[in-house]
Order: C-alpha cells, then sequence, then structure tokens
C-alpha cells in the first residue's frame, strides 16, 4: 500500500506520518512507501524518530502542490490512500481572501482532477481512498445548542466556506467513481506543540502550552466561552481508521464530523492547575480580541457524532487527560 501526506509537514501531517510508520499501527502492515508533500521541507528524522519504520520507503515531494506539474506528479504514483490536510488555516484565509481560495479550493479541486485523470488513464481500475481534513467551521450561526449530523451548512469564514465546497467536491468525485472519499470535520485540535499559528483557534493552545513553559499568554475570548476539542493524539487515531474504513462504508458516509469534547475556556484553563499548579493561571491575561472572538464564536460547541461512533472512531475521556497527553509528549521530546 502507498499512503500519501498533502500537508505533510504540518502539525497533524507530522503526527499521521510518525503513526503510519510506528510499528504495531494498522496501517503500517500494508503500509510499503509513505509520500509526504507541503511546501515546507518535511523533517523526515523527527517524524521517523521513536519509530521502526521496517520496509517503507519515504518519499518527501516539497513545494505548493497546487503546481500543475507536480500534481500529475501526486496523481501519477497512484497512491492507495492520500490523507489531504494542506490548508491555508481560519484567520490567514480570512485575512487574505485570494491565497484561502487559491490553496484550499482551487488547489483541491486540482487535485481532485489529477485524480480523475489517473482514474480514467487506467480505464477506471485507479479509485484511491481520500480522506479531506474538514472543519466544524462548515457550521454557521444560528444553530441549536447540539449540531445534528443533518443540520444544514452555513459558513460564517472563508475558511468554513472553503472547507463546504471541497466536502461537496470530494462527495461529488466519489459519487461518480473518480475517487473513494471521504471528509472528517476535525474539532479544534488541543495542544497544539510548537508555536501559535494562524488560526482563529491558536489561542486554546497557547493557554496551555505557553503557562507549562512558563511564559505568558493572551486570552481573546470570555473564559465562559465554550469549545469542541480534540486532542492530536485521539485525531490521528480517528485518521488512521477513517483510511481503514470499507468502501461500503464511506459510500454510506462521505463526511462525518469527528467525535470532540464540549468544554468551556475556562475549565480548559482549571484543567491547566490541575496538571501544573494554580500558579500557572496567573500567566494567562485576558484581553479581548473581537476578530478572534467572532470567528471562534461563530462555532457550535457541541455536535452529535453518532456515524463516527458506529465506525468505531473514538474521542477524548476529559480535558485533564489532554493537558496531561501534552506534558508527557513534551517531556519525551
Ligand atoms: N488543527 C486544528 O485545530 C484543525 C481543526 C480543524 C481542521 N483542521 C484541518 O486539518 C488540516 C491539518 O491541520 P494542521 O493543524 O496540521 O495544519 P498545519 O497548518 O500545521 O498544516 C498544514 C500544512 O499544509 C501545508 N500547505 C498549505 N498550503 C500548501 C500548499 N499550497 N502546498 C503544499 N503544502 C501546503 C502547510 O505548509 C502546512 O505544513 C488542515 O486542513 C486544517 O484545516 C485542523
Amino acid at each position: 500500500m502507498h499512503i500519501m501526506i498533502i500537508g505533510g509537514a504540518g502539525m497533524l501531517g507530522q503526527k499521521l506520518a510518525s503513526a503510519i510508520l510506528a510499528n504495531g499501527e494498522p496501517l503500517t502492515t500494508g503500509c510499503k512507501k509513505l509520500t509526504l508533500v507541503d511546501i515546507v521541507e518535511p523533517d523526515v528524522a523527527l517524524i521517523k524518530s521513536g519509530s521502526i519504520c521496517e520496509g517503507i520507503e519515504i518519499e518527501t515531494i516539497t513545494g505548493d502542490f497546487s503546481d500543475g506539474l507536480r500534481l500529475s506528479q501526486i496523481a501519477s504514483e497512484r497512491p492507495d490512500v492520500i490523507y489531504h490536510l494542506a490548508a491555508v488555516v481560519s484567520g490567514e484565509a480570512e485575512a487574505n481572501f485570494d491565497k484561502g481560495y487559491e490553496a484550499n479550493v482551487k488547489a483541491s479541486w486540482g487535485l481532485l482532477e489529477a485524480l480523475r485523470a489517473e482514474h480514467e488513464a487506467s480505464l477506471g481500475g485507479y479509485c484511491p481512498r481520500v480522506v479531506f481534513s474538514s472543519s466544524l467551521a462548515v457550521y454557521g450561526p444560528p444553530f441549536p445548542d447540539v449540531v445534528g449530523e443533518e443540520f444544514y451548512l452555513r459558513p460564517a469564514s472563508c475558511y468554513g466556506t472553503q472547507k463546504a465546497m471541497v466536502e461537496l467536491l470530494v462527495s461529488d468525485y466519489s459519487r461518480r467513481g473518480f475517487i473513494d472519499g471521504i471528509s472528517v470535520r476535525l474539532p479544534t485540535i488541543v495542544v497544539r506543540p510548537g508555536r501559535p499559528n494562524a488560526a482563529a483557534s491558536s489561542f486554546l493552545s497557547s493557554i496551555i502550552r505557553e503557562p507549562l513553559k512558563g511564559e505568558k499568554t493572551i486570552l481573546p475570548v470570555s473564559p465562559s466561552s465554550v469549545v469542541w476539542v480534540s486532542s492530536p493524539k485521539v485525531t490521528i487515531e480517528n485518521f488512521v481508521r477513517t483510511g481503514l474504513l470499507s468502501a461500503k462504508e464511506t459510500a454510506e458516509t462521505r463526511v462525518m464530523n469527528l467525535p470532540g469534547l464540549k468544554v468551556s475556556v475556562g475549565e480548559m484553563i482549571d484543567g491547566l492547575k490541575e496538571v501544573g499548579g494554580s500558579e500557572l493561571a496567573e500567566l494567562i491575561v485576558p484581553e479581548t480580541d473581537e476578530v478572534v472572538s467572532k470567528i471562534v464564536l461563530s462555532w457550535p460547541s457541541q455536535f452529535v457524532t453518532e456515524r463516527a461512533v458506529q465506525l468505531g472512531l473514538i474521542g477524548d475521556v476529559d480535558f485533564v487527560s489532554i493537558v496531561r497527553q501534552h506534558v508527557e509528549e513534551t517531556s519525551a521530546q
């Protein structure tokens, strides 16, 4: 099996690559080649650390994946499973309208077109599994307290609109039999390691990660704000499981909300205090940011995830465990 991760140098892309390479992961059993595509050179040494990677060829393709020649190269390799994780994230897609549509919509459509061309060149023999990372940002207000799987899409950001557009493309290219696609709507992933990024939700990781390092951080929303989150570990496990679904299961699904945890920002800070000590909360400085508040509060905070659960996907137990997971992972590095 050949697995490709587009956005393979990103936070989730790197973690997914490590999981695929780790001994004992179900995808590893059949994986012979792993290709990482990203505009930034993926750190293969980091991805391989702690993995056994026996018998798996690792290839990197560095550059903008929307480039026509690169798209042809990607498709001509005929990967069996493609995780499409590359994106211009929420804050940046809102600030830079053209960049967001170019990367998030046009490039994704270009990818699907290149895969369709390969499908046709193979006389229908090539039909890859495509897992597209969508987001809860496809929903917008007003919404009920718990958003059902049948709830209609009314994104309140460019990013959410772009994700919704690609979900539809993935479904339609699958309906026509060019690919076997599935879009998974991710909760906000916390705690994100490393530095803050351009996502409007970036502070949700910063308020845990920075105090744990003894650094001050800004809280741009009210502590009563409620969000829907998932840990990196659980998200990666769900990506792996989605890659392994049968064609019948994806045909019956095509898009689903991933399990998450409903938590208020105040409860997140309580989790931080429980793991790291009460004094860490003093490093969180309230400073309202209207732009961030508006985007983040336009996202629902609880979803029905019945379909994902039926398919064997999992959620985090509680927020304290998410903080502990981050502490364990950073102290192991
Ligand atoms: N992290 C979250 O909280 C979250 C929540 C919902 C959805 N998602 C989605 O999950 C995916 C992965 O998220 P992440 O947190 O790892 O993001 P990330 O920003 O860390 O990674 C995205 C990667 O895509 C690459 N990329 C962007 N444009 C590219 C292009 N034109 N060509 C090649 N590479 C390109 C970037 O260089 C980056 O390495 C994204 O699609 C994101 O929208 C993430």
